[in-house]
């Protein structure tokens, strides 16, 4: 089929990858000419694993396009899908000047019958906007909306979405459904059509109950650290009763990213708005916050004063996996040890560049490697999962820091291994080999 996807970010370039990749005829907009000239080299500009080669390959067979020219985007397609950032306002609601400027972009360009589809994370009722945008710039147009959420998690955007758990859609037309089924009979999952409100709610109730699993697991952290019990055997426990699952149940220093925070504060505030405050969601938040806060304390307990103290910091993306620094509570954390006056050294496998161009990037140093990192630290600190930051040799880590002292904000390692390698090891949940 001839698609078409407006925004070239995280979203819109993965997704018109992967219908590349199954024989979609794709063209990709985006009104950023650099990134343009950039992926028509078959180069992408994030750290994705996997899409590089997908988008290589698929533009060397013809099959997936670019271009900054938005009427030729939508002359290409049968099927426009949207997937243009929808960045937060301050009080926590989303800002949709980017869906409203394409939904007028691409009003006059309708010559045919089209499907719009909005692949962006937005509140619900938006695609009723979106239709009466249309409608208002090009009464004659010919056309239906679409809502269809995305799940993808950076760090394994391909798999997810060439192996999806589930594809959701919401329209309220026949015709479209059509089309929208057609397009996804090459990926082999359980499909959801609902209406277009439906979908839309989807998207924000499913991150949301994610989260709140997340903040559910970290709440009960604080009890593990308070009681002497370890939240790992809590978690596996509790994870094997498969209507709980033990996907989503890590303790760490709480979820970050690009998702995330946004999605459960425009939740909060859509709910506000219709008159059903969600209070669960504003717990979710707390927990999120204090998680943070409760391991600096823990730091501040071992360490003291934290001002001239040496820190390395390894791990700075969001999650592992991906460069992304948006909101990654390892970039708060070393914000917050720099503003008590921390000599923070930090290594990161792939966020350093990005790192670099942040306000706080201009205060600490960067490192070539773990190694390099904890030179003279008084402490390590984990603060990104990396599977790398496992596999280090410990006891030539122990004999270059200065004391041997280990939190790890993502209880990636072993409190017992780390104890044999001489390590005093502090993780999340998980009391303290001390008491
Ligand atoms: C999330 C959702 O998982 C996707 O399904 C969704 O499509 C996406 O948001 C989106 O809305 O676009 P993502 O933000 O890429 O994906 O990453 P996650 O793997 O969900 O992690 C989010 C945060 O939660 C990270 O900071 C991670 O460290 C944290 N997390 C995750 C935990 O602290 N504990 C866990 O058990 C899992």
């Amino acid at each position: 089929m001839k698609l078409t996807i407006i925004g070239s970010g995280y979203v819109g370039l993965t997704t018109g990858a992967c219908f590349a990749e199954v024989g979609h005829e794709v063209m990709c907009v985006d009104n950023d000419e650099a990134k343009v000239a950039t992926l028509l080299h078959g180069e992408i500009p994030i750290y994705e694993p996997g899409l590089e080669e997908i988008v290589r390959n698929n533009v060397a067979a013809g099959r997936l396009q670019f271009t900054t020219d938005t009427p030729e985007g939508v002359a290409h397609g049968d099927v426009v899908f949207i997937a243009v950032p929808t960045p937060p306002n301050p009080d926590g609601s989303v800002d949709l000047k980017f869906i409203e400027k394409v939904a007028r972009e691409i009003a006059p360009a309708i010559k045919e019958y089209k499907v719009v589809v909005d692949k962006s994370t937005v509140p619900v009722k938006t695609g009723e906007k979106v239709a009466e945008t249309i409608k208002r710039y090009a009464p004659e147009a010919e056309f239906d909306v679409v809502s269809n959420p995305e799940f993808l998690r950076e760090g394994s955007a391909v798999e997810d979405l060439m192996k999806p758990d589930r594809i959701v859609f919401g329209s309220n037309s026949d015709r479209a459904s059509a089309l929208m089924k057609k397009i996804y009979e090459p990926f082999v999952a359980p499909l959801l059509v609902t209406d277009i409100n439906s979908a839309e709610l989807i998207k924000h109730a499913a991150n949301s109950f994610l989260a709140l699993k997340i903040s559910y697991i970290n709440a009960v952290s604080a009890i593990c650290e308070a009681s002497d019990a370890d939240v790992e055997l809590v978690a596996e426990g509790i994870g094997m009763d498969k209507r709980i699952g033990r996907d989503f149940l890590n303790a760490g220093l709480g979820y970050g990213g690009s998702c995330f925070p946004k999605d459960i504060a425009a939740f909060i505030t859509i709910s506000d708005q219709l008159g059903v405050p969600f209070d669960l969601l504003k717990e979710v938040e707390k927990i999120n916050r204090q998680q943070l806060s409760r391991f600096i304390e823990r730091i501040r307990q071992k360490l003291w004063v934290l001002e001239e103290k040496k820190i390395a910091v390894w791990g700075l993306s969001f999650k592992p996996d991906t460069d992304d620094v948006r909101c990654s509570v390892a970039i708060e954390l070393v914000e917050k040890l720099v503003a008590e006056g921390a000599e923070i050294t930090a290594y990161d496998p792939k966020a350093m560049d990005r790192v670099k161009d942040l306000e706080v990037g201009s205060k600490i140093t960067l490192a070539n490697s773990p190694e390099a990192a904890a030179k003279g630290a008084e402490a390590v600190i984990v603060a990104t999962e990396w599977p790398e930051f496992a596999n280090v040799d410990f006891n030539a880590v122990r004999e270059l820091m200065l004391s041997p002292i280990l939190f790890d904000g993502r209880n990636l390692l072993d409190p017992g291994t780390m104890e044999t390698h001489g390590f005093d090891y502090e993780g999340i949940g998980r009391g303290s080999l001390e008491e």
